[in-house]
């Protein structure tokens, strides 16, 4: 198909070019190609809960983009964010040199931030912010004199992004499969889903906090002076929304602390207003040594992520003559002056309009919308945790995934919703703006596409 035939008859999506304008050049990220470019599923603009098909036609988002518009599409203070600060400083670099507004998004970061996680390291998305974690984590041991912890733990089931390091600890086998053994000295925790312990459970299950003694052992068998860093999601999000059994993520900090090893919460999805707070760490109650964050930091708006460390961390890398570089480590576009601007706005928005607690204040209502679709065709577990919820729906005999692809593709044509599929999941976590009216839309539309895929 051709792009001006998959646009027509809007304008929006196409622009005029002299090159062969079809949909083939582009090689699209973590998506069926053939399929899209049989049946594209195409939008060329957006405002608050909605995207828009080039030819007009309003998709409700319930994904939030990719989970990081959390405020809501083209909120006018952050689109003139971006406007002003193009206008003023296209690009300042942060390498021995700085721009205010890095600093001012760090401090801002830093005081939504828990404990005494006060540092900020920029970089340009989830996966690098990944990288920076475990790097600064591995590093941290060097400095402190403990170079032979270079062990990190991951969990399986676990999506920390696509760089050699995140691929190494995550524990999704279709994205490991080719290269995610190339780092060595990694070892995985079990999975906390149990689906027959846990099953239709809202927010976190009663069940499993003992998968958190997995730790102990694998500590036991490594020996504690080879384990640099745990790295987990609060809840994971990507493999289909799994919320921490109660008490697992406790657990953890009690075994990290007990054998001086880092935990990395990884806060990709979970940081900003998803669960209802700035950071999961504050809803669990429990303090992590890094959280590396992305997404919601800038709405989506520019690419941004980073990792926020505790101050004895920072400090232990403070040493030795003065000029010399303490860590080397950065990328050329670390706290981009457009990504800060847009941050700035966006951090200032979600406390303008109290967007994570009014997250908090409508879980109860969106759990209850989620859980009212159980008695579906071939819905096998429902789970939901602040403003996230995934429907786990039977597969096609021989054909995993064919499902929830088949909802996704129709969901677009024909509900006119867009949302993501993990595996045979069905996945929504709309912007915290969404009204309790399009929380039962967006319900409704999910309930019809089960049936219609039975
Ligand atoms: C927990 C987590 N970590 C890392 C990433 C990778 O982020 P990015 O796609 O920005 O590299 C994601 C993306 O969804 C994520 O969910």
């Amino acid at each position: 198909m051709t792009l001006e035939q998959a646009t027509a008859p809007g304008t929006g999506g196409a622009t005029p070019v002299a090159v062969p304008n079809d949909l083939e050049s582009f090689w699209m990220p973590f998506t069926a190609n053939r399929a899209f470019k049989a049946r594209p599923r195409l939008v060329s603009r957006a405002q608050d809960m909605h995207y828009y098909t080039p030819d007009g036609r309003a998709i409700l988002d319930g994904c939030a983009g990719l989970w990081c518009v959390n405020p809501g599409h083209n909120r006018p203070s952050i689109v003139e964010a971006i406007r002003a600060s193009a206008a003023e400083m296209d690009y300042g670099p942060t390498f021995q040199y700085g721009h205010p507004a890095a600093f001012q998004l760090a401090s801002r970061i830093a005081a939504l931030a828990p404990g005494d996680l006060d540092h900020v390291f920029f970089c340009n998305s989830g996966s690098e912010a990944v990288d920076t974690a475990l790097k600064i984590a591995l590093a941290y041991h060097n400095v402190t004199g403990n170079a032979g912890r270079t062990r990190l733990i991951g969990r399986e089931r676990a999506y920390h992004g696509v760089g050699f390091g995140g691929i190494s600890v995550g524990g999704i086998v279709t994205n490991r499969r080719t290269f995610g053994t190339l780092l060595t000295g990694v070892d995985h925790l079990p999975t906390t889903y149990d689906r027959a312990h846990q099953a239709f459970t809202k927010g976190e299950p009663d069940y499993g906090a003992h998968f958190a003694d997995e730790l102990e052992r694998i500590v036991a068998l490594h020996d504690p002076s080879t384990i640099a860093a745990v790295i987990v999601e609060p809840m994971a999000g990507s493999t289909g929304v799994l919320p921490p059994p109660k008490g697992y993520l406790k657990k953890l900090r009690e075994i990290c602390d007990k054998h001086a090893i880092l935990l990395i919460f990884d806060e990709v999805i979970t940081g900003y207003g998803r669960l209802g707070h700035a950071f999961a760490a504050e809803r669990y109650g429990v303090v992590p040594d890094i959280i590396t964050f992305a997404k919601g930091v800038t709405a989506g708006a520019v690419p941004m992520g980073g990792a926020i460390v505790r101050k004895g961390i920072y400090e232990a890398f403070m040493k030795g003559p003065e000029h010399v570089i303490e860590l080397f480590h950065g990328y050329t576009y670390s706290a981009h002056p457009l990504a800060c601007a847009a941050g700035l706005a966006t951090l200032d928005l979600y406390a303008a309009e109290g967007l994570f607690e009014r997250a908090r204040a409508l879980e109860p209502m969106f759990a209850d919308a989620a859980m009212a679709l159980r008695d579906k065709p071939g819905v096998l577990d429902i789970r939901t945790v602040g403003l996230t919820a995934a429907f786990d729906i039977a597969p096609r005999e021989g054909k995993p995934g064919l499902r929830a692809f088949e909802a996704l593709e129709r969901g677009f044509h024909e509900e006119g919703v867009m949302f993501r599929t993990s595996g045979d999941a069905l996945v929504v976590t709309p912007p915290l703006i969404i009204s309790e009216a399009q929380v039962g839309e967006l319900m409704e539309k999910i309930g019809r596409l089960i049936e219609k895929t039975q």
